[in-house]
C-alpha cells in the first residue's frame, strides 16, 4: 500500500526540500505576505528561535545591511553572518538587557516570537505557560520595539487568552491588534498568533 502523507508532513517535507531547519518557517512566510513584516536592513529580535528557520528567512529578508538575533534555552546552529545567536531564558530580563548592550541595540525594529513551552501533557498547564511567556515576550517588546515596529508572538488558545488580549489591547503600548491563525500549524493545533504594532 503506498505510503500516504498529511499535509502537515508535507510542510515538513517541503521545509527539508528548500533547506529550511523547521516547518515552522512557512508561518512566517504566511505572516509576512499578510503583514508585510520584514523589509532589507531591519534589526529584529527573534525569541524563542530554536532550530533556526525564522532566522534563516529573516536573514534573507533583512539582508547584509540588517541583522537578526535569535534567542533561545537551546543551542542554535550558525545561521549567517547577519544573524547573532544567544542561549538563555527570555524571561530572565537582565540577561536581554546585558546582551542588548552587548550587540549595542537599543531598539529593533521587528520583535518576533515563535516561542511554545515544553509541552507538560496537560493542557492547562501547558496553555498557562504560554501565556506566561507571551508576557515576557511583550515586556521586552515593550521597552526594545521602535513606535510603530511590529511584534509577533505565538500562544495558545484557551483558559487565561482572552485576559492576555484584553491586557494587550488596554496597556496602551499597542494598537491594530489581531489574533490570527495561519495554514501551516498543525490542524488540531490551539496556536494562534498575536500580530500588533507599538504605540
Ligand atoms: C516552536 S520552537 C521555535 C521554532 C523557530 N521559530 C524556528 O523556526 O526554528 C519554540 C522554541 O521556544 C523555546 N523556548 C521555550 N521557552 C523558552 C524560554 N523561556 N526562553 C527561551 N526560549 C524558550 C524552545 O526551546 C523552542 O526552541
Amino acid at each position: 500500500m503506498p505510503k500516504r502523507y498529511t499535509p502537515n508532513d508535507n510542510w515538513s517535507r517541503k521545509a527539508a526540500a528548500e533547506g529550511y531547519r523547521a516547518r515552522s518557517v512557512y508561518k512566517l512566510m504566511e505572516l509576512d505576505e499578510r503583514f508585510t513584516l520584514l523589509h532589507p536592513g531591519m534589526m529584529v529580535l527573534d525569541l524563542g528561535a530554536a532550530p533556526g528557520s525564522w532566522l534563516q528567512y529573516a536573514s534573507k529578508a533583512v539582508g547584509r545591511q540588517g541583522k537578526v538575533i535569535g534567542v533561545d534555552l537551546q543551542a542554535i546552529d550558525e545561521v549567517a553572518p547577519n544573524v547573532s545567536v544567544h542561549r538563555f531564558d527570555i524571561t530572565n530580563d537582565a540577561k536581554i538587557e546585558t546582551m542588548l548592550e552587548e550587540e549595542e541595540v537599543g531598539y529593533v525594529d521587528l520583535v518576533l516570537s515563535d516561542i511554545a513551552p515544553s509541552t507538560s501533557g496537560v493542557k492547562d498547564v501547558d496553555q498557562w505557560r504560554s501565556v506566561e511567556l507571551a508576557h515576557a515576550v511583550l515586556a521586552v517588546a515593550t521597552r526594545h520595539l521602535k513606535k510603530d515596529g511590529f511584534c509577533v508572538i505565538k500562544v495558545f488558545r484557551g483558559g487565561d487568552f482572552d485576559e492576555l488580549l484584553r491586557d494587550i489591547k488596554t496597556a496602551g503600548h499597542w494598537r491594530d491588534v489581531r489574533a490570527t491563525k495561519v495554514q501551516a500549524s498543525r490542524d488540531r493545533s490551539r496556536e494562534v498568533y498575536l500580530v500588533m504594532k507599538k504605540r
